[in-house]
């Protein structure tokens, strides 16, 4: 079932949902989280760290996964996704380092999505932590003719490189492949948190609780077959999405 819940601002819905983690490890301190990058979940990780830091959750036993990476980019890059888990969430709290599940970008592409297929058959992502695309993108799975399953190998985008290239020095160092959890993946978790903040967002939203289609051209809406999910707004979004409550 999918459930919208639309807090005042994205600092109490980062609250809501940072409750919703930490409550999943009080009742299974081995729970696998999954876990994704990008602005919309910095404000959560630092909530994490905070309340690692004051004792009021424990990561010694979690288990991480997490949803992307690009090709290319090994974890000391500072672009890589396993750089920015490192600084927002895993450098500041107790979640032990073999107990963190991620791509290797510099490793064969297609090692690590064989690697990465094995390890979520054999494990159930307890909680799914997603931001989403304004095209209604979930990891780097972009909008398409059709879903894919297990993780995979995405070609990039010409306008996701370019909007990638502020990041970068030269052009030819910005990823053009990228590695993702496939829908398959996303599906089979026990519980989906999507966050999305701001009317930008809005639209993708709004298309997502505007009817009842499973849409690859609307990634996001797959979350419409998991048992439990939660999208969860601000106040602007949900304004702007004509879903304010
Ligand atoms: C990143 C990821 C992406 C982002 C999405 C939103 O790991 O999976 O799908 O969640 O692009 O990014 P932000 O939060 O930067 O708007």
């Amino acid at each position: 079932m999918l459930e919208l819940i639309v807090a005042q601002n994205a600092a109490q819905g980062s609250r809501m949902v940072a409750d919703m983690l930490e409550e999943t490890l009080t009742n299974n301190p081995r729970a696998l989280l999954g876990l994704a990058t990008g602005g919309t979940v910095v404000d959560l990780y630092a909530l994490l760290c905070q309340d690692y830091a004051a004792g009021r959750v424990d990561f010694g036993q979690a288990r991480t996964v997490n949803v992307d990476e690009y090709v290319g980019l090994p974890a000391s890059h500072d672009q890589s996704f396993a750089w920015f888990m490192r600084q927002h969430l895993f450098a500041k709290t107790n979640i032990a380092q073999e107990n963190v599940y991620l791509f290797n970008g510099a490793e064969d592409p297609q090692q690590e999505i064989a690697r990465m297929a094995d390890f979520l058959g054999a494990h159930t992502i307890d909680i799914l932590l997603l931001g989403v695309g304004t095209n209604g993108h979930i990891g780097f799975n972009e909008p398409d003719r059709t879903f894919i399953g297990p993780p995979h190998i995405v070609e990039l985008a010409e306008e996701t490189i370019q909007a990638n290239m502020r990041f970068f020095q030269r052009r030819e160092d910005v990823p053009r492949r990228a590695l993702t959890l496939g829908i398959g993946d996303v599906v089979k978790a026990k519980k989906v948190i999507l966050m999305a903040f701001g009317p930008q967002k809005a639209e993708a939203i709004a298309r997502l609780f505007g009817d009842d289609l499973i849409d690859p051209q609307l990634p996001c809406s797959v979350l419409k077959l998991v048992p439990e999910a939660y999208v969860v707004v601000d106040q602007a979004l949900a304004a702007a999405a004509g879903l304010a409550q």
